[in-house]
């Protein structure tokens, strides 16, 4: 029965409460670098499809694909996903390019190549859905000691970038502001991860400060969450301390001591309902799956600052392996379905 003598409170209530409402459905994704161009373009792996009522013929898996091949998959499952925010790690600038052609006008994607800061070398490119995501501003930084110009940090196998956005989720209940960094950490130099880490986890914690608003990271870390090689892991999300970060990066993402002293990065595996978070646990699975799950980690993420703003309803890896015996990658998508 309706009562007059709670209303009040009912609006103290609501407006005390922020409403969680704008939903998107994020990825990040390893995309194994085109090692074996073949120069054919979309529109003829198009155009070569093969009858879609006939069973396709068994190629036998256990090794990598041409780009050519896997690049369609990819397309296949994202777009099905339904997904309006990617993060994507170790994309030559012509996979750049190919998934915007699949993905279509409705898309866009930034980020620059990490060897000359324009188009050479791997980008972590992050993509989004217009409909859905508003582009407001973007850079990008290296996980070096000289974030501020394309360069390697000594003993790391390559140059290692970051990519930052601000955006804007559209919803009902109007605009939602949010930030989001996308990165790859070095396969070889456990010194390199932990400093990008540090790198991150002040620029993070800046965004928090600054804007207030809810703060995801996505990235292949190169280095699981538990044992000899999770430093990265372990700084970014509170639980060992920063290394020392280069100095003009620290002045130009300082924040006062008081502000969210503890700022940390939360793992979203562990914070979407449990039956809807996937059995599947690795993220890496190489090109010698489903033979051989030996080499088989952990190490691609999806977190949120601990100044939240954020919940996620689920949180799932997939497989990549297709009826014809062919991987999409040596990776695997993980998603995210985030509520800001
Ligand atoms: C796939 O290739 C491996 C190695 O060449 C072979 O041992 C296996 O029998 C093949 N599997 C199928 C289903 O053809
Ligand atoms: C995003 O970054 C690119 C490369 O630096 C730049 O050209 C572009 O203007 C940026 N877009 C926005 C909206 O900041
Ligand atoms: C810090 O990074 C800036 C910009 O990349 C660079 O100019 C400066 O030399 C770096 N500082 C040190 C101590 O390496
Ligand atoms: C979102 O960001 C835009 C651009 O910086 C800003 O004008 C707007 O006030 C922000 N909205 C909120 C709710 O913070």
């Amino acid at each position: 029965m309706w009562k007059p003598g709670y209303l009040p409170l009912l609006f103290v209530a609501s407006i005390l409460q922020t409403p969680l409402v704008a939903s998107m459905r994020a990825v990040t994704w390893n995309l194994r670098f085109d090692s074996r161009p073949d120069n054919i373009p979309v529109s003829q792996s198009l155009a070569s499809l093969g009858d879609p009522l006939q069973q396709p013929a068994f190629l036998n898996g256990s090794n990598e694909r041409p780009w050519s091949t896997r690049r369609l998959r990819v397309a296949e499952h994202l777009l099905g996903e339904g997904i309006v925010l990617a993060g994507f790690q170790e994309a030559l600038v012509r996979q750049v390019n190919d998934l915007a052609e699949l993905f279509g006008s409705e898309w866009s994607w930034i980020g620059v190549g990490r060897d000359d800061g324009v188009q050479a070398g791997e980008f972590s490119p992050i993509f989004y859905k217009r409909s859905a995501i508003t582009l407001l501003s973007n850079d990008s930084f290296w996980t070096s000691n000289t974030p501020f110009e394309p360069s390697r940090f000594p003993g790391a196998g390559s140059f290692r970038i970051c990519t930052a956005a601000h955006f804007t989720l559209a919803s009902e209940d109007g605009p939602r502001n949010f930030t989001f960094l996308n990165t790859h950490m070095d396969d070889q130099s456990d010194a390199q991860r932990r400093l990008a880490a540090s790198l991150l986890l002040t620029r993070a914690r800046f965004e928090a400060v600054t804007t207030g608003g809810p703060v995801l990271i996505s990235g292949d870390f190169n280095s699981p969450s538990t044992g000899g090689d999770s430093g990265a892991y372990s700084i970014i999300t509170g639980a060992a301390p920063p290394v020392a970060i280069n100095a003009t990066f620290a002045q130009r993402f300082s924040v006062p001591d008081d502000q969210l002293p503890d700022f940390k990065m939360i793992d979203l595996r562990g914070q979407a309902p449990r039956r809807a978070v996937s059995t599947n646990f690795a993220t890496f699975t190489g090109f010698t799956a489903p033979n051989d799950a030996s080499d088989w980690t952990r190490i691609d993420f999806i977190f949120g600052g601990s100044n939240l703003g954020w919940t996620v309803d689920a949180y799932k890896v997939d497989p990549v392996l297709a009826d014809d015996g062919a991987l999409a990658s040596d990776h695997r998508p993980v998603f995210a379905d985030i509520n800001i």
